[in-house]
């Protein structure tokens, strides 16, 4: 017996649970449940004659692999995200052709000029892709690796079936597909992080819907998820969520990066102390600081994941009487932008209308207060970007708008028809990330984010 192939698919959703082991009767196939739960599927083809069925077999059921992995592709938030499902389909063609080379014995022309240049272009597209996002994530190395290991197989493969090869030539083609249209939308929506030398947000991309959230319940509607604003030091790429069925915030779980988020493997599950418990889901997470709404006493509190202390600060004036249009007891809602921590509220003076503060980090006390006109309960949500307040509001059950804005600079307020489409119709968290100027969006149980692309004259 040889082991020939081993796939490694994580479980990305209750959708992803689609592995269709039963599709393998006829083989020798286990399959179980790996440490972090992914599905690992171990395959057995004896390595005696060319397997010609079971290679047309485990081609077909890869070709459904990819056609769902196009589906979810759909899903996926970020370009990290994106190339791991490519590595793994990489990872996949690696196996189907070394297998191809270890066990037939047909001498059939080839044309492998072809399949050589593929691989090149591929290889380009990559290091495009890479400098585009300037980017030096062991991901793109490994998918350099993997690209190289497929061009020596592939000189390596002038004796083979062509049929077999076809097949992998149309799955470069796809690959090569998708990375072009990442590419596209990567320059469309270029980042340009911490630069605020522009005139506001020109426009929203498409929403990129991850998954469900990590309890895999839909009657988790209410929660928030996003990534620390300002990490700190080892924790650069740290994301948090948390989430409940109804608007109290009991506990948040911690991933390293985005890929331990997909794979719902928390390094940390931090249940709120009792008297400590939040409520509302406008929270944020900056310098490994968890931003939020406690009710008794109603005020603005922190938790400092560093050090594992809380901390709370009465607003005077807010009001608990004002919350955002699709939940309840959303009076605090915290923002970061490149200018620092924020706090918005509505107050009985301000009859309702959104109220700005910007927080000192230090003294975790308000340094200033703007008033704006934009009515809280009409509102779907806010957030800052470059010391601009932005405020939603729903259009139709699929399209939000970007209405309002303010900017803390020059006073200046704004009527605006900025339109995103969203997943689903209530969202009960919307933040901007200076980091990586993207939205994220906690939208009825689901992760969606969006790219935000600014006006520059
Ligand atoms: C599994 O492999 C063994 C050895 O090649 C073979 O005898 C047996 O029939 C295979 N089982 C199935 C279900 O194909
Ligand atoms: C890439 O990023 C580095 C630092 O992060 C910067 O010094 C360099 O200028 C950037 N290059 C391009 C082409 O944007
Ligand atoms: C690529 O090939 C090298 C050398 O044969 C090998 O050490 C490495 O494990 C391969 N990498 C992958 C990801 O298959
Ligand atoms: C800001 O952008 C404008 C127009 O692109 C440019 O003329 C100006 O020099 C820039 N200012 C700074 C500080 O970069
Ligand atoms: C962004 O704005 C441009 C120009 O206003 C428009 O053509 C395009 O459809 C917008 N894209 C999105 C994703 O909204
Ligand atoms: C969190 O605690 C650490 C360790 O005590 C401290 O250095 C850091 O400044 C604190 N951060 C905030 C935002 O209070
Ligand atoms: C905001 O509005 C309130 C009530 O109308 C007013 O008392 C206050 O001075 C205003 N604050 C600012 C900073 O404009």
């Amino acid at each position: 017996m040889l082991p020939i192939l081993l796939l490694l698919i994580p479980v990305l959703s209750p959708a992803l649970a689609w592995i269709p082991v039963e599709d393998w009767e006829s083989g020798n196939v286990t399959a179980s449940v790996g440490d972090s739960g992914q599905c690992v599927c171990h395959v057995y083809v004896p390595d005696t004659t060319f397997p010609a069925d079971r290679v047309q077999h485990m081609q077909q059921v890869s070709k459904d692999l990819i056609l769902e992995m196009e589906i979810q592709m759909d899903k996926m938030v970020s370009y990290e995200g994106k190339l791991e499902i490519y590595l793994e389909e990489l990872i996949g063609l690696t196996d189907r052709v070394a297998m191809l080379q270890s066990s037939s014995n047909k001498y059939i022309k080839l044309d492998f000029e072809l399949l050589r240049n593929e691989l090149r272009e591929f290889d380009t597209l990559v290091s495009q892709l890479r400098d585009s996002i300037n980017s030096s994530s062991p991901l793109f190395d490994s998918l350099y690796t993997e690209i190289h290991n497929m061009t020596l197989i592939v000189n390596q493969l002038e004796t083979y079936d062509k049929s077999n090869l076809d097949m992998i030539r149309i799955e470069f083609a796809k690959l090569q597909k998708k990375l072009e249209e990442c590419q596209k939308d990567q320059e469309f929506f270029k980042p340009d992080i911490g630069n605020c030398n522009h005139t506001g947000i020109m426009n929203i991309s498409k929403p990129m819907v991850v998954q469900m959230n990590a309890h895999l319940s839909a009657d988790y509607q209410y929660g928030g998820w996003g990534k620390d604003s300002k990490p700190v030091q080892g924790y650069e790429s740290m994301f948090f969520y948390g989430a409940y069925r109804n608007s109290h915030v009991y506990d948040f779980y911690f991933y390293s990066d985005y890929k331990k988020l997909i794979l719902r493997s928390a390094f940390k599950h931090h249940s709120l102390s009792y008297g400590w418990q939040g409520t509302g889901n406008n929270y944020i997470v900056h310098r490994n600081t968890v931003y939020y709404q406690n009710n008794s006493p109603f005020s603005m509190t922190k938790l400092n994941l560093t050090s594992s202390e809380y901390d709370h600060k009465l607003i005077p004036a807010a009001s608990q009487k004002y919350s955002y249009r699709y939940a309840d007891n959303q009076n605090l809602d915290f923002a970061a932008d490149e200018n620092g921590l924020w706090v918005m509220y509505a107050s009985e003076e301000s009859m309702g209308n959104i109220v700005l503060a910007k927080l000192d980090e230090e003294s975790f006390s308000i340094a200033g207060v703007w008033n704006t006109s934009a009515f809280k309960q009409l509102a779907g949500n806010a957030f800052m970007a470059c010391g601009v307040m932005y405020a939603t509001r729903p259009v139709d059950l699929n399209t939000e708008e970007i209405f309002y804005s303010l900017d803390t600079k020059t006073r200046e307020e704004k009527q605006l028809n900025i339109r995103f489409q969203k997943f689903q119709e209530k969202y009960t968290n919307l933040d901007y990330n200076p980091t990586e100027q993207k939205l994220y969006m906690y939208n009825n149980g689901y992760y969606v984010s969006y790219n935000v692309r600014f006006n520059s004259e």
